[in-house]
């Protein structure tokens, strides 16, 4: 894995960069794990907004756990992502440390999963308040992103009319790519096929929010 994807100070963007970090089956293997799936991991999309709910047996300790199958019809009609995901495998624990060696940051990783591209995606162009590293993993997702917003005022993310804007980077990224997204870049992504990505927010902070010990990187065998 080179280097060169974090060192342009603007928004950057590399071919095949890591081209085995996650696969479908790997995704279905984590889904298949309920007590992962909590509902604060678990980010549904839902343009309807709707409330599930569900029975679960005397053994489940989580209450609050979805069960797989419903995870599964979900993600053939929402984008769905997963959050506190930076050590779901060793590859993305090694990528998560890599940033944080880097960047003395930390991170986690978001598991972004779009089944089926006529879904209209929910998030209109917008800008983050943390740098962000994006795998894509399985499928094409068009990604534009604009010249950074000089107004930092704004305390959370803000959707932007982007679109009389000719953006600085319009790419068509497939598996194995990165994109390099500093804060403050407005940015948006389409999906164009089935779309599994990664992405790996990280804050290295000068208001000092983020003083917590780092992740535990180290990988277990036995
Ligand atoms: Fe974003």
């Amino acid at each position: 894995m080179n280097t060169e994807l974090y060192c342009d100070i603007s928004a950057n963007y590399v071919k095949n960069y890591h081209p085995n970090l996650f696969s479908w089956i790997e995704l279905a293997d984590l889904i298949n794990i309920r007590p992962l799936l909590t509902q604060e991991r678990v980010k549904l999309l839902d343009p309807e907004n709707r409330f599930f709910q569900w029975y679960t047996n005397g053994w489940i300790k989580d209450k609050n756990t979805y069960p797989p199958s419903l995870i599964k019809c979900l993600l053939e009609e929402m984008v769905i992502y997963f959050v506190d995901m930076s050590r779901a495998t060793k590859k993305i624990n090694k990528f998560a440390s890599s940033i944080e060696d880097q960047y003395k940051c930390h991170v986690d990783a978001h598991i972004y999963v779009c089944r089926d591209p006529k879904i209209e995606h929910p998030f209109a162009a917008h800008f983050d308040i943390s740098h962000n590293v994006i795998v894509q993993c399985e499928g094409k997702t068009n990604f534009k992103v604009w010249e950074k917003v000089e107004d930092h005022k704004v305390k959370k993310q803000i959707h932007l009319n982007m679109s009389k804007e000719k953006p600085i980077l319009d790419v068509i990224m497939e598996t194995g790519d990165a994109l390099w997204i500093p804060k403050y870049y407005p940015h948006q992504a389409i999906s164009l096929t089935p779309r599994l990505s990664v992405s790996f927010p990280f804050v290295n902070d000068e208001n000092g929010t983020h003083e917590q010990s780092f992740e535990d990187r180290n990988w277990i065998t036995l």
